[in-house]
């Protein structure tokens, strides 16, 4: 195991997520963490970045026992700096900041006496490299003992080694993917330097989680979580089932605005499927009751459905809550599962400051205030692809591990102007029609989201010889990696042609459709 120590960086998590990939286990805890409290030994320790200046009074410091432990260290960003200030506190403001990319060159030192040492953290990789940089600070001059083995123009340290230890610093993020070549000097310290096994598997994730979940909630507590139908809700309901089976209880509310048969399928796989304990709650007539008459205001249209899901499942958990309190499980509910990933967790930190809000993403981030419930959140140091890996460890249906995100406010973001039961329906089979043609050309994993848009206005048509005027239906279909930047996906002509003539003979109410050719930016891929 990699213990990787957290000055608060945002790229922290990137460092596990990054051994990972090499089948390395690390374990991420706060850069106090007393080595003498944990029950393990750590094959090598990694110092995080962090946005503080050690020479502060107020920096964090790691604990002094990490420098005692015998294993190797390798201090990315703050951590060379928390390296070079415990061997000699000589660490400055810089006067340039430096952000963004930066050329490196490495320094090497042959063969000499230091140089088998020092020049191990580089080993293979080619001399100039293109590298990540994020810091204020520097160090004025080396410790006693180190050396350089990279600079930059504007670095003359950023990258130093102990000569008799298996210590190194390096000033810029091996860990983001805007270096080229960070994962092999990552490799570099935890595969050669520190020599940690490479057998982590994500079917020992699952058995690490379970372990953790089972001690986290102790032999009787319970937990309660919102399932959506989506990859993530559903991955942490199987982990929670796994962990501690009936004691978990998933709740999904159909909110009048999910996709056609979208509860009903759902209840089918969660439950027949994957044997979670699920209750359905249907509250359609109070979300659309209270769209009603809201045409322009998409926020308007997200607060709404935000609030009322917060309602309806407050009123649920305490129902089921009070069921429990009679059974031999007795104990209220105490926890609430959140299938937060990786990058909601970053998007929360970076957006810590005021920002504008282009929209309100996070629906439901008012559950938890008045219903003292603690939050259990088991996917939040995994990335999507991971999730995806996860669940298919599990045993969650392909078909599902694949599905396309769909936003909580479900398709009355997608419906422009007022949400009507009509519009629903329209909606609803339109994009019905849509994702089953891209699932018959084999395209639906090709493309990252995909749905059908209906528009608030008439246009004239003609069918069987008479004039007809209806609405009009947008497809959308985008490419992306991250969902903050996309494509519109190239479909073939004939493919269009296929969708266009079914929905308009298929489904009442339209008598158009056009495609949606707009990239984001400036578009985004929701059309509210
Ligand atoms: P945009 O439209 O901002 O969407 O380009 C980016 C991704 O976020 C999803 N999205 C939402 N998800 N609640 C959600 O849970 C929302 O209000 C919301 N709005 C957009 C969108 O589907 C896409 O995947």
């Amino acid at each position: 195991t990699i213990l990787v120590l957290d000055f608060g960086s945002q790229y922290t998590h990137l460092i596990t997520r990054r051994l990972r990939e090499l089948n390395v286990y690390s374990e991420m805890l706060p850069c106090t963490q007393k080595l003498a409290d944990l029950s393990w030994k750590p094959k090598g320790i990694i110092l995080s970045g962090g946005p503080y200046s050690v020479y502060s009074d107020d920096a964090p410091h790691v604990d002094p026992a990490v420098f005692d432990a015998g294993v190797p260290i390798l201090g990315i960003c703050y951590g060379l700096q928390e390296l070079a200030w415990h061997f000699g506190k000589n660490v400055l403001a810089g006067e340039k900041r430096e952000y963004g990319h930066a050329d490196l060159k490495i320094a090497r030192h042959g063969d000499g006496e230091a140089g088998g040492l020092v020049d191990k953290l580089f080993s293979g990789v080619e001399e100039d490299m293109n590298v990540w940089m994020s810091h204020g600070d520097k160090l004025s001059h080396l410790p006693e003992d180190w050396t350089t083995i990279a600079t930059t123009s504007n670095a003359p340290f950023a990258g130093i080694a102990h000569t008799k230890k298996p210590y190194y610093g390096i000033q810029f993020h091996p860990e983001v993917t805007h270096t080229k070549n960070g994962t092999a000097v990552l490799k570099n310290f935890a595969v050669d330097i520190c020599q940690a096994r490479t057998d982590w598997t994500m079917g020992k994730f699952v058995d690490q989680e379970i372990e953790r979940i089972r001690k986290l909630v102790g032999p009787k507590g319970q937990v309660i979580g919102a399932v959506s139908g989506g990859v993530d809700s559903t991955v942490a309901a199987k982990l929670m089932k796994e962990a501690i089976g009936d004691r978990f209880h998933a709740v999904l509310v159909d909110n009048g605005v999910l996709r056609l048969n979208e509860a009903k399928q759902v209840k089918e796989t969660l439950t027949q499927g994957l044997g979670i304990k699920l209750t359905v709650i249907d509250a359609s007539e109070r979300f659309l009751g209270r769209l009603k008459g809201v045409t322009d205001d998409p926020e308007k249209k997200r607060k709404i459905i935000g609030n009322t899901f917060i309602e309806v499942f407050q009123e649920t958990a305490k129902k089921i809550a009070e069921d429990a309190q009679g059974s031999d499980k007795a104990g209220e509910i105490e926890w609430l599962l959140q299938g937060t990933l990786y990058p909601d967790v970053i998007e929360s930190i970076s957006f810590k400051g005021p920002s504008a809000t282009i929209k309100t993403h996070h629906n439901v981030g008012g559950l938890l205030e008045g219903m003292h419930l603690k939050l259990i959140e088991p996917l939040r140091e995994l990335f999507k692809d991971e999730v995806r890996e996860l669940g298919t460890n599990l045993g969650i249906p392909e078909d599902l591990v694949w599905r396309h995100p769909f936003p909580g406010p479900g398709i009355a973001i997608r419906i422009l102007g007022e949400v009507t039961p009509e519009q629903v329906r329209i909606a609803r089979e339109a994009d019905f029609i849509f994702i089953e043609e891209i699932k018959a050309a084999g395209l639906y994993r090709k493309i990252s989201q995909a749905f059908a848009a209906l528009m608030p206005v008439k246009a004239v048509g003609v069918m069987g010889d008479k004039r007809v005027h209806d609405q009009v239906i947008a497809l959308r279909a985008v490419e992306t990696t991250d969902f903050m930047t996309a494509d519109w996906y190239p479909f073939e002509f004939e493919f269009l042609k296929r969708v266009s003539r079914r929905i308009v003979n298929e489904v009442n109410g339209v008598c158009r459709v056009v495609y949606d050719i707009t990239s984001k930016p400036p578009g985004t891929i929701e059309m509210e």
